[in-house]
């Protein structure tokens, strides 16, 4: 298949597009590079049948063109920002990213006559469930709490509403929506890691201070409602949630729209995951106690009977420490990521 991949130099594009180069299928990248890394599709092109493109999805020419010359069969649509603090500061550049590059890709699809994508979503698009919501299934009310979780609750339901309008027309799109929890982890062969910049997210910044990088790790928040007072999260490998990808890319019926939480279904609170950094670096990096960051919702893990049952997939790797020790491995050999 012909498989485009938007956002694919970032940390989880860039793992679908070699999961995908592997599997026979391929590549066509599409990446601004505002926040992916040239080199990790560099280290992709030796892999299979790449194509890369930098532009910003939204320049509706260049990227029909795209669309046209790799005779795209299907859309992953990776590209967005994430970051939750951020999207609070800048809201503006989230909805522009996340909900009218959304549009921007169906639009594309559509010129193109396009029918079939795997859209990247999130649980922030939850909100802050209550107690009895946890753990969330699909069907929990989505009531997002910050501009990321609203700008890709937009998103899908530009998805659904175009799903529904072509299965009413009698077209055949078909769309799969998957909202990860906390992807973490990095490819277990170390050809791929996690390079964000800046880095807000919990393991790496805590590798990052193992490796002296940092002086500390700060706890943001410790008076939450949850029995050590920190937030409570789902951490997923990366390589299970591609695997994930491949099998809503294989499932996708025409006329079907499906949505299913991509989560190891057990949660762990954020001085969990700082004791379990410290055990797999076998560093003990300091740690202070600082307030609670805007945007953070107190507790999610995910409920993934449903993308289990209709599709097969579990989350291979629940062992926290076996996900962290891949992401301890590319750290230490690429301390200044992919530079
Ligand atoms: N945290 C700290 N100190 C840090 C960094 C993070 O205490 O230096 C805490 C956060 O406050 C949060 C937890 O660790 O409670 C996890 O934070 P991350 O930034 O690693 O991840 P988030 O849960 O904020 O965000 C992730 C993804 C988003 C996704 C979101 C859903 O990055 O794409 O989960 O909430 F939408």
């Amino acid at each position: 298949m012909n498989v485009l991949v938007t956002g694919g130099a970032g940390y989880i594009g860039s793992h679908a597009a070699l999961r995908l180069l592997e599997t026979g299928h391929a590549v066509t990248i599409v990446d601004d590079l505002s926040r992916g890394r040239r080199a990790a599709v560099d280290r992709l092109e030796p892999l299979g049948d790449l194509a890369f493109v930098e532009t910003d999805i939204g320049a509706r020419e260049r990227v029909a063109g795209v669309f046209r010359d790799r005779r795209i069969d299907l859309v992953m649509h990776f590209g967005a920002l994430a970051y939750v603090g951020e999207s609070v500061e800048q809201p503006l550049r989230y909805y522009r990213s996340n909900a009218a590059g959304t549009l921007a890709v169906l639009e594309a699809m559509e010129d193109a006559g396009v029918t079939r994508i795997v859209f990247s979503s999130t649980c922030a698009t939850y909100g802050a469930p209550s107690s009895e919501d946890i753990p969330i299934t699909e069907d929990c009310p989505p009531q997002p709490i910050n501009p990321y979780g609203r700008s890709k609750l937009m998103a899908e339901r530009m998805v659904t509403d175009l799903a529904d309008r072509k299965r009413a027309g009698g077209g055949d799109f078909a769309a799969t929506i998957l909202r990860y929890f906390n992807v973490t982890g990095c490819d277990p062969a170390g050809r791929l890691g996690e390079d964000h910049r800046p880095e807000t997210h919990l393991v790496p910044i805590c590798l990052e201070a193992a490796l002296g990088g940092r002086p500390n790790v700060s706890i943001f928040g410790t008076d939450y409602a949850t029995p050590d007072g920190t937030c409570i999260r789902d951490y997923v490998h990366v390589d299970d949630l591609i695997d994930a990808h491949l099998a809503s890319m294989e499932a996708l019926a025409p006329g079907d729209v499906r949505t299913y939480n991509v989560g190891t279904g057990r949660g762990h609170s954020v001085r969990e995951v700082v004791d379990a950094c410290r055990r797999v670096t076998g560093v003990d990096f300091d740690v202070t106690e600082a307030p609670r960051r805007p945007g953070d919702p107190p507790v999610l893990y995910a409920d993934p009977s449903r993308i289990g049952r209709d599709l097969g997939w579990t989350a291979r790797r629940t062992d926290l420490d076996t996900t962290i020790a891949d992401a301890w491995r590319w750290k230490r050999e690429h301390p200044n990521g992919y530079e």
